[in-house]
Protein backbone atom coordinates (compact mmCIF):
# COMPACT_ATOMS: atom_id res chain seq x y z
CA UNK A 1 0.00 0.00 0.00
CA UNK A 2 1.36 3.54 -0.92
CA UNK A 3 1.89 6.52 1.45
CA UNK A 4 -1.53 8.24 0.20
CA UNK A 5 -3.83 4.66 1.17
CA UNK A 6 -1.92 4.52 4.39
CA UNK A 7 -2.27 8.00 5.40
CA UNK A 8 -4.82 9.26 3.36
CA UNK A 9 -2.71 12.32 1.80
CA UNK A 10 0.48 12.65 -0.54
CA UNK A 11 3.94 12.87 1.19
CA UNK A 12 5.83 15.94 1.50
CA UNK A 13 8.88 14.86 1.01
CA UNK A 14 10.90 11.71 0.16
CA UNK A 15 14.43 10.12 0.81
CA UNK A 16 16.42 6.79 0.32
CA UNK A 17 19.75 5.36 1.46
CA UNK A 18 21.38 1.57 0.23
CA UNK A 19 22.77 -0.96 2.07
CA UNK A 20 26.30 -1.98 2.11
CA UNK A 21 28.68 -4.72 1.74
CA UNK A 22 32.07 -4.88 2.74
CA UNK A 23 34.63 -5.73 0.86
CA UNK A 24 37.87 -5.51 3.50
CA UNK A 25 38.10 -4.66 7.18
CA UNK A 26 35.35 -6.70 9.14
CA UNK A 27 35.19 -5.86 13.18
CA UNK A 28 37.70 -3.64 12.53
CA UNK A 29 35.24 -0.18 13.47
CA UNK A 30 34.97 -0.79 16.82
CA UNK A 31 38.81 -1.07 17.00
CA UNK A 32 39.39 2.42 15.61
CA UNK A 33 40.69 0.26 12.70
CA UNK A 34 40.61 0.70 8.98
CA UNK A 35 37.25 -0.54 6.34
CA UNK A 36 36.95 -0.71 3.12
CA UNK A 37 32.68 -0.90 2.04
CA UNK A 38 30.83 0.05 -0.89
CA UNK A 39 27.01 0.67 -1.54
CA UNK A 40 24.86 -1.96 -2.76
CA UNK A 41 21.90 -0.95 -5.56
CA UNK A 42 19.24 -2.20 -3.00
CA UNK A 43 17.78 0.92 -1.47
CA UNK A 44 15.46 1.40 1.25
CA UNK A 45 13.36 4.41 0.76
CA UNK A 46 11.12 6.46 2.98
CA UNK A 47 8.25 8.97 2.31
CA UNK A 48 7.22 11.41 5.38
CA UNK A 49 4.39 13.80 5.89
CA UNK A 50 3.29 16.04 8.73
CA UNK A 51 0.83 14.20 11.37
CA UNK A 52 -1.96 16.01 11.86
CA UNK A 53 -3.48 13.99 15.35
CA UNK A 54 -0.17 14.80 17.47
CA UNK A 55 1.30 10.90 16.91
CA UNK A 56 3.94 9.22 15.15
CA UNK A 57 2.55 6.51 12.64
CA UNK A 58 5.66 4.62 10.85
CA UNK A 59 4.33 2.06 8.37
CA UNK A 60 6.46 -0.74 6.68
CA UNK A 61 5.20 -1.85 3.14
CA UNK A 62 7.88 -5.27 3.14
CA UNK A 63 6.55 -6.28 6.86
CA UNK A 64 2.68 -4.88 6.01
CA UNK A 65 2.85 -3.48 9.72
CA UNK A 66 1.77 0.06 10.59
CA UNK A 67 2.91 1.65 14.62
CA UNK A 68 1.94 4.39 16.26
CA UNK A 69 3.49 6.29 18.83
CA UNK A 70 2.15 9.07 21.46
CA UNK A 71 4.02 11.00 23.64
CA UNK A 72 4.56 8.77 26.68
CA UNK A 73 4.74 5.64 24.99
CA UNK A 74 7.10 2.90 25.63
CA UNK A 75 10.00 2.45 22.71
CA UNK A 76 8.70 0.43 19.88
CA UNK A 77 9.93 -2.69 18.92
CA UNK A 78 11.41 -3.73 15.36
CA UNK A 79 11.55 -1.71 12.40
CA UNK A 80 9.66 1.26 14.32
CA UNK A 81 12.45 1.45 16.76
CA UNK A 82 15.17 2.40 14.55
CA UNK A 83 13.12 5.14 12.94
CA UNK A 84 12.13 6.30 16.81
CA UNK A 85 15.56 6.39 17.59
CA UNK A 86 16.71 8.59 14.58
CA UNK A 87 13.46 10.83 15.87
CA UNK A 88 14.99 11.27 19.28
CA UNK A 89 17.96 11.71 18.42
CA UNK A 90 17.47 14.41 16.77
CA UNK A 91 15.37 15.81 19.26
CA UNK A 92 18.33 15.40 21.78
CA UNK A 93 20.51 16.86 19.23
CA UNK A 94 18.15 20.35 20.22
CA UNK A 95 16.08 19.93 17.13
CA UNK A 96 12.30 20.03 17.35
CA UNK A 97 10.09 17.09 15.71
CA UNK A 98 6.98 17.38 14.67
CA UNK A 99 4.96 14.18 14.90
CA UNK A 100 5.00 12.41 11.51
CA UNK A 101 3.74 9.52 9.34
CA UNK A 102 6.39 8.08 7.56
CA UNK A 103 6.42 5.48 5.05
CA UNK A 104 8.74 2.49 4.44
CA UNK A 105 9.67 0.53 1.78
CA UNK A 106 13.17 -1.55 0.86
CA UNK A 107 14.89 -3.79 -1.25
CA UNK A 108 17.77 -4.17 0.98
CA UNK A 109 17.77 -7.94 2.13
CA UNK A 110 16.60 -8.66 6.03
CA UNK A 111 19.04 -10.55 8.55
CA UNK A 112 21.86 -10.88 5.16
CA UNK A 113 24.48 -8.66 7.45
CA UNK A 114 24.14 -5.93 4.19
CA UNK A 115 22.82 -2.98 7.06
CA UNK A 116 19.48 -2.79 6.09
CA UNK A 117 19.07 -1.39 9.45
CA UNK A 118 21.68 1.62 8.52
CA UNK A 119 20.04 2.25 4.95
CA UNK A 120 16.66 2.71 7.27
CA UNK A 121 18.31 4.65 9.40
CA UNK A 122 20.28 7.36 7.37
CA UNK A 123 17.58 6.96 5.10
CA UNK A 124 14.95 8.62 7.91
CA UNK A 125 17.16 11.32 9.03
CA UNK A 126 17.82 12.22 5.26
CA UNK A 127 14.29 12.40 5.32
CA UNK A 128 13.44 14.52 8.20
CA UNK A 129 16.56 16.41 6.93
CA UNK A 130 14.54 17.22 3.85
CA UNK A 131 11.38 17.60 5.73
CA UNK A 132 12.36 19.86 8.27
CA UNK A 133 14.98 21.62 6.73
CA UNK A 134 17.72 20.60 9.03
CA UNK A 135 21.37 22.02 9.07
CA UNK A 136 23.38 18.77 9.17
CA UNK A 137 25.57 17.33 7.10
CA UNK A 138 26.22 13.35 5.88
CA UNK A 139 28.75 12.56 8.79
CA UNK A 140 26.25 14.07 11.36
CA UNK A 141 24.24 11.54 9.76
CA UNK A 142 26.29 8.66 9.40
CA UNK A 143 26.91 9.58 13.37
CA UNK A 144 23.11 9.80 14.60
CA UNK A 145 22.10 6.56 13.00
CA UNK A 146 24.93 4.79 14.86
CA UNK A 147 23.66 6.31 17.79
CA UNK A 148 20.37 5.58 17.09
CA UNK A 149 21.60 1.52 16.23
CA UNK A 150 23.40 1.37 19.64
CA UNK A 151 20.77 2.70 21.48
CA UNK A 152 17.82 1.49 20.15
CA UNK A 153 18.91 -2.48 19.02
CA UNK A 154 21.25 -3.01 21.63
CA UNK A 155 23.96 -3.84 19.51
CA UNK A 156 27.24 -1.95 20.38
CA UNK A 157 28.03 -1.66 16.48
CA UNK A 158 30.76 0.67 15.03
CA UNK A 159 30.30 3.47 12.94
CA UNK A 160 30.86 1.35 9.26
CA UNK A 161 27.75 0.95 8.48
CA UNK A 162 26.22 4.20 9.29
CA UNK A 163 29.33 5.91 7.15
CA UNK A 164 28.84 3.72 3.97
CA UNK A 165 24.85 3.70 3.65
CA UNK A 166 25.35 7.72 3.92
CA UNK A 167 28.21 8.13 1.88
CA UNK A 168 29.27 5.55 -0.33
CA UNK A 169 28.13 4.56 -3.69
CA UNK A 170 28.07 1.52 -5.95
CA UNK A 171 31.15 2.26 -8.18
CA UNK A 172 33.73 2.91 -5.47
CA UNK A 173 35.09 1.55 -2.62
CA UNK A 174 35.14 3.94 0.74
CA UNK A 175 38.30 3.75 2.41
CA UNK A 176 37.40 5.13 6.31
CA UNK A 177 39.73 5.37 9.10
CA UNK A 178 36.97 5.26 11.73
CA UNK A 179 39.16 7.06 14.54
CA UNK A 180 39.47 10.28 12.54
CA UNK A 181 36.73 9.47 10.31
CA UNK A 182 38.89 10.37 7.45
CA UNK A 183 38.09 8.99 4.16
CA UNK A 184 38.79 8.43 1.04
CA UNK A 185 36.83 6.69 -2.21
CA UNK A 186 38.78 4.45 -4.61
CA UNK A 187 37.86 2.42 -7.31
CA UNK A 188 37.60 -1.11 -7.75
CA UNK A 189 40.88 -3.10 -8.66
CA UNK A 190 41.08 -2.95 -12.31
CA UNK A 191 39.24 -5.65 -14.30
CA UNK A 192 36.78 -7.05 -11.54
CA UNK A 193 33.72 -6.29 -9.81
CA UNK A 194 31.77 -7.75 -7.06
CA UNK A 195 29.04 -10.46 -6.39
CA UNK A 196 26.92 -10.36 -2.86
CA UNK A 197 25.28 -13.77 -1.83
CA UNK A 198 23.18 -14.98 0.60
CA UNK A 199 24.14 -17.75 2.64
CA UNK A 200 20.17 -18.22 3.27
CA UNK A 201 21.59 -18.74 7.27
CA UNK A 202 20.14 -16.16 8.96
CA UNK A 203 22.42 -14.39 11.21
CA UNK A 204 21.97 -15.95 15.02
CA UNK A 205 23.87 -14.93 17.94
CA UNK A 206 24.57 -11.80 16.28
CA UNK A 207 23.73 -9.17 18.91
CA UNK A 208 25.55 -11.13 21.44
CA UNK A 209 28.24 -12.60 19.89
CA UNK A 210 28.82 -9.31 18.52
CA UNK A 211 29.32 -7.83 22.07
CA UNK A 212 31.02 -10.25 23.19
CA UNK A 213 33.61 -10.06 20.55
CA UNK A 214 33.90 -6.30 21.16
CA UNK A 215 34.37 -6.55 25.16
CA UNK A 216 37.17 -9.52 23.97
CA UNK A 217 39.29 -6.78 21.76
CA UNK A 218 38.90 -4.15 24.35
CA UNK A 219 40.46 -6.53 26.86
CA UNK A 220 43.16 -7.15 24.73
CA UNK A 221 43.43 -3.50 23.98
CA UNK A 222 43.63 -2.71 28.30
CA UNK A 223 45.81 -5.25 28.29
CA UNK A 224 48.01 -4.25 25.52
CA UNK A 225 48.25 -0.51 27.34
CA UNK A 226 46.87 0.83 23.78
CA UNK A 227 43.48 2.87 23.61
CA UNK A 228 42.51 0.62 20.74
CA UNK A 229 43.83 -2.29 18.80
CA UNK A 230 44.16 0.00 15.63
CA UNK A 231 47.28 1.25 17.46
CA UNK A 232 48.87 -2.04 16.81
CA UNK A 233 50.80 -2.94 13.50
CA UNK A 234 53.14 -5.83 14.22
CA UNK A 235 50.75 -9.48 15.17
CA UNK A 236 53.27 -10.66 16.84
CA UNK A 237 52.02 -7.87 19.61
CA UNK A 238 48.97 -10.29 20.47
CA UNK A 239 51.09 -13.64 20.81
CA UNK A 240 51.25 -13.07 24.59
CA UNK A 241 47.49 -12.72 25.56
CA UNK A 242 45.84 -15.13 26.88
CA UNK A 243 42.83 -17.22 25.17
CA UNK A 244 40.55 -15.66 23.30
CA UNK A 245 41.94 -12.08 23.09
CA UNK A 246 45.27 -13.37 21.42
CA UNK A 247 43.51 -14.65 18.76
CA UNK A 248 40.47 -11.70 18.53
CA UNK A 249 43.55 -9.43 18.52
CA UNK A 250 45.28 -10.83 15.59
CA UNK A 251 42.54 -11.05 13.38
CA UNK A 252 41.82 -7.41 13.87
CA UNK A 253 45.79 -6.13 13.80
CA UNK A 254 45.97 -8.44 10.41
CA UNK A 255 42.43 -7.57 9.16
CA UNK A 256 43.85 -3.60 9.60
CA UNK A 257 47.25 -4.57 7.93
CA UNK A 258 45.00 -6.25 5.06
CA UNK A 259 42.50 -2.95 4.45
CA UNK A 260 46.03 -0.92 4.44
CA UNK A 261 47.34 -2.90 1.77
CA UNK A 262 44.62 -3.01 -0.47
CA UNK A 263 44.63 1.10 0.16
CA UNK A 264 47.60 0.91 -2.12
CA UNK A 265 45.74 0.01 -5.42
CA UNK A 266 46.42 -3.55 -5.49
CA UNK A 267 45.82 -6.48 -8.30
CA UNK A 268 42.67 -8.05 -8.57
CA UNK A 269 44.23 -11.32 -7.55
CA UNK A 270 46.09 -10.00 -4.80
CA UNK A 271 42.63 -8.25 -3.09
CA UNK A 272 41.03 -11.95 -3.89
CA UNK A 273 44.43 -13.00 -2.14
CA UNK A 274 43.72 -10.75 1.17
CA UNK A 275 39.77 -11.38 0.94
CA UNK A 276 40.33 -14.96 1.17
CA UNK A 277 42.74 -14.41 4.02
CA UNK A 278 40.36 -12.55 5.99
CA UNK A 279 38.12 -15.02 5.54
CA UNK A 280 40.21 -17.59 7.00
CA UNK A 281 41.09 -15.10 9.78
CA UNK A 282 37.05 -14.53 10.58
CA UNK A 283 36.88 -18.11 11.25
CA UNK A 284 39.66 -19.53 12.61
CA UNK A 285 40.65 -16.37 14.94
CA UNK A 286 37.43 -14.61 14.89
CA UNK A 287 35.27 -17.66 14.90
CA UNK A 288 32.07 -15.65 13.60
CA UNK A 289 31.62 -17.69 10.41
CA UNK A 290 29.22 -20.86 10.64
CA UNK A 291 29.30 -23.83 8.24
CA UNK A 292 27.49 -22.95 5.73
CA UNK A 293 29.49 -19.72 4.99
CA UNK A 294 32.72 -21.54 4.33
CA UNK A 295 30.85 -23.71 2.13
CA UNK A 296 29.59 -20.99 -0.02
CA UNK A 297 32.78 -19.23 0.45
CA UNK A 298 34.86 -22.77 -0.36
CA UNK A 299 32.73 -22.98 -3.36
CA UNK A 300 33.13 -19.18 -4.53
CA UNK A 301 37.34 -19.86 -4.39
CA UNK A 302 37.15 -22.86 -6.15
CA UNK A 303 35.17 -20.80 -9.47
CA UNK A 304 37.21 -19.92 -12.06
CA UNK A 305 36.99 -16.28 -12.80
CA UNK A 306 37.41 -15.75 -8.52
CA UNK A 307 39.78 -13.61 -7.40
CA UNK A 308 38.47 -13.84 -3.97
CA UNK A 309 35.69 -14.46 -1.07
CA UNK A 310 34.97 -14.01 2.02
CA UNK A 311 31.81 -13.38 4.41
CA UNK A 312 31.18 -9.84 4.68
CA UNK A 313 29.30 -8.03 8.06
CA UNK A 314 29.45 -9.07 11.10
CA UNK A 315 28.97 -13.31 10.40
CA UNK A 316 27.15 -15.68 12.79
CA UNK A 317 25.40 -16.23 9.19
CA UNK A 318 24.23 -13.77 6.32
CA UNK A 319 26.00 -13.10 3.35
CA UNK A 320 29.24 -13.54 1.22
CA UNK A 321 31.33 -11.16 -0.40
CA UNK A 322 33.47 -11.68 -4.01
CA UNK A 323 35.58 -10.02 -6.66
CA UNK A 324 35.29 -11.64 -9.64
CA UNK A 325 36.59 -11.05 -13.35
CA UNK A 326 34.36 -8.54 -14.95
CA UNK A 327 31.42 -9.21 -17.03
CA UNK A 328 31.76 -12.46 -15.37
CA UNK A 329 29.25 -11.93 -12.05
CA UNK A 330 26.10 -12.88 -13.55
CA UNK A 331 27.48 -16.28 -14.79
CA UNK A 332 29.61 -17.15 -11.94
CA UNK A 333 27.32 -16.10 -9.48
CA UNK A 334 24.33 -18.57 -11.01
CA UNK A 335 26.79 -21.05 -11.22
CA UNK A 336 27.73 -21.43 -7.92
CA UNK A 337 24.66 -20.94 -6.45
CA UNK A 338 23.23 -24.17 -8.34
CA UNK A 339 26.26 -26.07 -6.52
CA UNK A 340 25.43 -24.11 -2.99
CA UNK A 341 21.55 -25.37 -3.39
CA UNK A 342 22.24 -29.13 -4.59
CA UNK A 343 24.22 -28.98 -1.16
CA UNK A 344 20.83 -28.67 0.30
CA UNK A 345 21.36 -24.74 1.13
CA UNK A 346 18.80 -22.05 -0.08
CA UNK A 347 20.43 -19.09 -0.73
CA UNK A 348 20.01 -15.72 -3.11
CA UNK A 349 22.01 -13.94 -5.02
CA UNK A 350 21.69 -10.31 -4.36
CA UNK A 351 24.63 -8.66 -6.51
CA UNK A 352 24.95 -8.55 -9.32
CA UNK A 353 21.13 -8.16 -9.20
CA UNK A 354 19.70 -10.91 -11.59
CA UNK A 355 16.22 -11.88 -12.12
C1 LIG B 1 28.16 -4.99 11.83
C2 LIG B 1 28.34 -3.66 12.57
C3 LIG B 1 29.52 -2.88 12.01
C4 LIG B 1 30.77 -3.74 11.90
C5 LIG B 1 30.47 -5.09 11.26
C6 LIG B 1 31.63 -6.04 11.32
O1 LIG B 1 27.77 -4.75 10.52
O2 LIG B 1 27.17 -2.88 12.50
O3 LIG B 1 29.75 -1.72 12.79
O4 LIG B 1 31.37 -3.91 13.17
O5 LIG B 1 29.36 -5.74 11.86
O6 LIG B 1 32.70 -5.56 10.58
Amino acid sequence: MDFEQIFGASPETEASAPGRVNLLGEHTDYNDGFVLPTAIPQRTTVQLGLSQDGQHHFYSVELDERVSISEGNHTPSGFASYIFGCVRLLEREGYTVPSVNLHVTSSVPIGSGLSSSAALEVATLRGLRSLLNLDIDDVRIAQLAQQAEIQYSGVQCGIMDQMASSLADTEHMLFLDTRSLDRQVIPFPSGAEVVVIDSGVPRTLAGSGYNQRRAECEEAAHLLAVKALRDITDPQAAEDLPEPQRRRARHVITEDNRVLEALQGVSAERFGELMNASHASLRDDYEVSVPALDTLVAMLQETPGVFGARLTGAGFGGACVALVAAGKGEAISREVMERYMRSGYSGRILVPEVS
